[in-house]
């Protein structure tokens, strides 16, 4: 019996595998269960590989002689049902209202697993002999920055092989224009406490002649940006690769309209930096960002205290060329030197991710050696874009991250194919996350007729 996308969708969205919680280690395993069971049931050759956190899921499709090989990627960890109380149906359970299917992780990134689940195996139900290898790795960690999945790739290098990688967990603009990402942000993400007293002090007596740390903390933070919006760290954009004027062209085609796009996100203007728009100073520069602020007094009404400690969390988004370890230490040492006497300083460092650049087809700087079966697979999905959605593929870095991809590229030699499946108003990681169900039909279309075409070597 062929996989339904629906269904399995549905049966993906009740397992709450939520990868940064360990209360939620029994819903991972069920999710890794379930999907050894669909892919055994497709006939693939499957193995859940265990590792220090979450399993990874391995399974293949081999068949005889020489045909290309395609190896898909796919995420079944999902980010924190927070804050519950904003969600209008229940999170792990799978509700279809309208033109969508609500859930936690219907977009990011069951819904399209369950879509190239069912477009496998609906295309190997129909052609049984289809000349293709096709690998999957299914993996449990990605929302907390894959780190159990390097090793596992040095380790099943030689099984892993192929033409090139095929994934869903980007988005695109709009229903009718498909995007193929071909750029992702590198991270890397810290965070720094300050204490100062060794307990709460009373304000009054001792306001004046103790340093806050909060006040500490604003200080450093505020140093961190420059007037024009630039990162105010030496060295931050040294190795920025610049932009290429085809790129900008993309852009260009895509049509946003800035005021809709404000409107959109709720925001009474954009944060701007010198010399990008803001579609593109999401896509082609690297960020500072803060990413939570505590210390003092949380509660109602008011508290006088200066309070021992203050603490941030900072993440940096990085762009093809930076390097996540050497901007680690570029940040750290700047807050380091900026940090004033009268409080001491302590920082937790978390995880990091390279950026991921590829250069599609037939552009000013496409690299010689770009494997010819992806080169292929790009014009066929220029052709079936237009055909399935109204018009060609555009070519566009994005803003968020899959640190992975990169890893893939470095250690499998593999580039990627990453189809843009998820809309704006799918809202992933945020309360009432949705799936637009007319991306899911003819995402599956698209996914069936891609690897027909790959197959065929069109
Ligand atoms: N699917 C997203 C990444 C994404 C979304 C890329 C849309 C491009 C367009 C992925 O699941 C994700 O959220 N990644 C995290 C990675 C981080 C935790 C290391 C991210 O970008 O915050
Ligand atoms: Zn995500």
């Amino acid at each position: 019996m062929a996989l339904n996308a629906l269904e399995t969708l549905k049966t993906l969205v009740s397992f709450p595998s939520v990868s940064t919680d360990s209360k939620y280690k029994p819903a991972l395993l069920q999710t890794k269960d379930f999907l050894v069971t669909s892919l055994q049931s497709i006939r693939f050759e499957t193995e859940a590989i265990e590792t220090e956190l979450h399993p990874i899921v391995i399974a293949e499709r081999k068949v005889k002689g020489d045909a290309p090989t395609v190896v898909i990627y796919g995420h079944y960890d999902v980010q924190p049902e927070d804050p519950i109380e904003l969600w209008d149906t229940s999170p792990f359970e799978a509700t279809v209202k309208g033109d969508r299917i609500y859930g936690r992780g219907a977009a990011d990134n069951k819904g399209p697993v369950a879509v190239i689940l069912a477009a496998v195996s609906k295309l190997l139900e129909e052609q049984p002999d289809l000349p293709l290898n096709l690998k999957f790795m299914l993996e449990g960690e990605e929302e907390i920055g894959s780190p159990s999945f390097k090793p596992v790739l040095e380790k099943y290098k030689d099984r892993l092989k192929g033409d090139f990688l095929l994934a869903c967990d980007t988005g695109s603009q709009k229903s009718d224009q498909i995007v193929v990402t071909a750029g992702l942000r590198g991270i890397t993400c810290f965070e720094f406490k300050l204490k100062g007293p060794n307990k709460d002090l009373h304000s009054g007596i001792y306001g004046g002649a103790v340093l806050n740390p909060i006040k500490a903390l604003v200080d450093i933070c505020h140093s961190l940006h420059n007037e024009d919006g630039s990162v105010n760290v030496p060295g931050f954009y040294d190795d920025v690769l610049p932009v290429e004027e085809w790129e900008r062209g993309e852009l260009k085609k895509l049509g946003i309209d800035l005021d809709e796009y404000q409107k959109f996100l709720g925001v009474p203007g954009f944060f701007e930096q010198k010399g990008l728009t803001p579609l593109e100073a999401t896509r082609y520069a690297p960020t500072l960002e803060y990413n939570g602020v505590w210390g003092g007094y949380q509660g109602e009404g008011s508290k006088t205290i200066i309070p021992s400690e203050a603490s941030v969390k900072i993440s940096c988004r990085l762009v093809a060329k930076q390097d996540p370890d050497k901007i680690q230490d570029l940040v750290i040492q700047t807050i380091k030197d900026r940090c004033p006497e009268g409080v001491s300083i302590e920082f937790t460092k978390d995880h990091n991710g390279t950026a991921y650049l590829v250069v599609p087809p037939e552009k000013p700087n496409t690299p010689a050696d770009l494997n010819p079966v992806l080169a292929d697979a790009f014009k066929l999905t220029d052709a079936l874009s237009s055909e399935l959605f109204g018009k060609p593929a555009l070519y566009m870095r994005e803003g968020g991250s899959i640190p992975i991809i990169n890893d893939i590229k470095e250690i499998l030699d593999l580039d990627s194919l990453l189809i843009g499946l998820y809309l704006p108003e799918d809202g992933y990681h945020a309360p009432n996350e949705s799936f637009s169900l007319e991306m899911m039909e003819k995402g599956q279309v698209m996914i069936e007729r891609l690897l027909t075409g790959v197959a065929a070597g069109d």
